[in-house]
């Protein structure tokens, strides 16, 4: 979604901290960016320009501004198209109020109309920019009382900041439903809807609560409740990811460098959880293995990446702790839940914790008397400010806008949850879970063996590329990994890509098979291992180029399959943790042979903070 940062503090020269916040929330939204600031002697001065933030650079370097503080937005379009009067900041009918937004104004079409009647000229095709009117509407001499005003009227979802010059050295930033931080420097401060803008100046930040407006000024920060104006207390984050963490570090892009941070993720993931022969613990979980023996049911929810680890988290649950699981989307399961009832657990993944979709899936399973449970990747985020419990995945920020590290952490970070379940109840002998412990410490070095075959599936990304269209498949755990590599393909190739459990091959996607669709089977270890052997020859029969995932020292489909990549052997459970490696690894080649951006892929967002 879109990005935002103000500023105001004790810098003579704002433009560079506002372009690097931009630069950081780039991968936020990018298809237009603005700036505003002031300061400068001269009132606001604007600046916009469509397309990625280096266009505002370009616009910057013919058209230089400067000042003391200002605010700054990369955009992601939800209403007009990506245009230069769609891009942010907006301002009112006079030039005096200046709004960046990030979210959706649900009821602007009806303010539009009664602001135009009022007689107020709009010029962009945005929701937002019925906010400057509304304080332009309201103002009478008192800045914070007209934004106030004007915020009432809004419904939907915001984290907004408003500049004016009216009030200069003041920034007044609210939020309902979309995420703000206030960023707290020495003598500076900021507003941002992203810790990571504002990790190269301070650590400390405040995180609005829902609902509440923060204002200001030199002298710091004043919060309070956007309906009735009382005393606000934000929560206090400290922030320890440091800035070269959140850089590329010599890689040539941030899902490069991703990629190759699993085996470090991990390791943070599992430390301090995974304990003497495979027990489980997570500290800040406060339940005993007496309430965990309560629950009867779990319900997990997510979208994109998050749906599909919980969907392994879900094999994992059952297979382990023996307790049904359901697992949604989560923007079908809140129109449609199922009957609340007190034992249910439920599990909310979400990498940012911010996911429009699944932050009203988490409140309504807890409205419905639901424990639950976030498993997310942003100290603060909202949803882990909201759940009874959380489970940080512990995987360092994720830049770039498709998932890897994440989506692995999140899968480890499930299975440590099945084992923790299976302990209290009782489900998983000794033997067993000696040995599930001892493989998933294992992982981080398979997956660098893996990390270390690169090259040659390098060469199989660019074979992929080659096709417009490509049929993924798996069973048993190897269906969700094969659905996550194909999201990966065509969410960074643009390359068509259909996951489908290998069994159903036969009833229907079987007529898309022949010699121009290459079929990538996941067929590593498995229960089905033999199954999937047949559903290969299958789709050989009829022309497929086949490019099979098997166990090192496997040759049962040597003549069958065009390519074979080999991976080492771990328990069914276990392996999506490597072998995911290798699907990420195709897509960033497919990719990268077709010259495209691969931390930010067209039309994607991040994090998508609206309906
Ligand atoms: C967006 C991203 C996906 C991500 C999904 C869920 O669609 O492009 O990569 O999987 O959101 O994000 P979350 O932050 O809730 O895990």
């Amino acid at each position: 979604m879109c990005g935002i940062v103000g500023y105001v503090g004790n810098s003579t020269e704002v433009v560079p901290i506002i372009i690097e916040g931009l630069r950081r929330l780039e991968y936020r939204g990018y298809d237009s960016a603005g700036i505003a600031v002031g300061g400068n002697g001269d009132g606001l001065q604007l600046r916009r320009a469509p397309g990625k933030l280096r266009k505002l650079e370009e616009v910057l370097h013919e058209r230089p501004v400067h000042g003391t503080f200002g605010i700054g937005h990369t955009r992601w379009a939800t209403h007009g198209r990506p245009s230069y009067a769609n891009a942010h900041p907006h301002s009112d009918c006079t030039g005096r109020f200046f709004v960046i937004h990030n979210g959706i104004i649900e009821n602007f079409a009806a303010l539009k109309a009664e602001l135009i009647e009022a007689g107020h000229e709009f010029s962009s095709d945005t929701d937002s920019e019925v906010v400057p009117h509304l304080i332009e509407q309201y103002y009478a001499g008192d800045l914070v009382a007209a934004t106030r005003r004007a915020l009432g009227r809004l419904s939907g979802a915001y984290a907004l900041v408003v500049l004016s010059s009216t009030d200069p050295e003041t920034l007044i930033g609210a939020r309902l439903n979309a995420p703000l931080v206030v960023g707290v420097g020495r003598d500076e401060w900021f507003l941002s809807s992203d810790l990571t803008a504002i990790i190269p100046y301070t650590k400390q930040a405040l995180v609005l609560g829902e609902g509440d407006m923060a204002v200001l000024s030199p002298v710091g920060p004043v919060i309070s409740s956007i309906v009735d104006g009382s005393e606000s207390v934000p929560r206090v984050v400290r922030v320890d990811w440091d800035v070269i963490q959140a850089e590329r570090g010599g890689f040539p892009s941030f899902m490069a460098k991703e990629i190759n941070e699993q085996p470090a993720a991990l390791e943070n993931a599992v430390r301090g959880r995974l304990l003497g022969h495979g027990r489980v613990e997570f500290v800040d979980w406060a339940l005993d293995d007496t309430d965990l023996k309560a629950f009867q049911r779990v319900q997990i929810v997510g979208t994109g990446t998050a749906y599909i680890a919980g969907l392994l988290t879900k094999y994992a649950i059952e297979d382990l702790a023996k307790i049904p699981v359901a697992v949604d989307v989560a923007s079908e399961w809140r129109y449609r839940p199922q009957p609340p009832d007190g034992r249910t657990l439920m599990v909310a993944i979400s990498q940012s914790g911010e996911t429009a979709d699944t932050l009203a899936a988490a409140r309504l399973a807890r409205t419905q008397g639901s424990h639950l449970l976030a498993l997310t990747n942003v100290v603060g985020s909202t949803l882990s400010l909201e759940a009874d419990a959380v489970i940080n995945m512990h995987a360092g920020p994720e830049v770039c806008v498709v998932a890897t590290k994440t989506f692995v952490n999140q899968v480890a970070c499930g299975l440590l949850l099945a084992m923790r379940l299976a302990q209290a109840r009782g489900t998983l002998g000794e033997a067993d879970r000696r040995e599930l412990g001892a493989a998933l410490r294992a992982v981080p070095a398979i997956q660098r063996q893996i990390l270390g075959l690169e090259e040659s599936i390098a060469s199989l990304g660019r074979w992929l590329a080659g096709y417009q269209s490509a049929i993924y498949v798996g069973r048993g755990y190897n269906y969700p990994t094969a659905m996550e590599a194909a999201l990966k393909l065509k969410e960074v190739s643009y390359v068509h890509a259909e996951a489908h459990p290998a069994g159903e091959l036969k009833h229907g996607p079987i007529a898309l098979l022949d010699e121009g669709m290459p079929v990538v089977a996941f067929a590593t270890e498995s229960v089905t291992r033999e199954k999937i052997r047949s559903n290969v020859q299958e789709s050989k029969a009829r022309q497929s180029p086949i490019l099979a995932i098997v166990n090192d020292g496997d040759s049962t489909l040597d003549g069958v399959a065009d390519h074979i990549i080999q991976v080492p052997r771990l328990p069914e459970m276990v392996a999506p943790l490597t072998t995911a490696l290798v699907g990420q690894l195709l897509a960033y080649h497919a990719a990268l042979s077709k010259g495209l951006d691969v931390d930010r892929p067209r039309n994607l967002a991040k994090s998508v903070t609206v309906e």
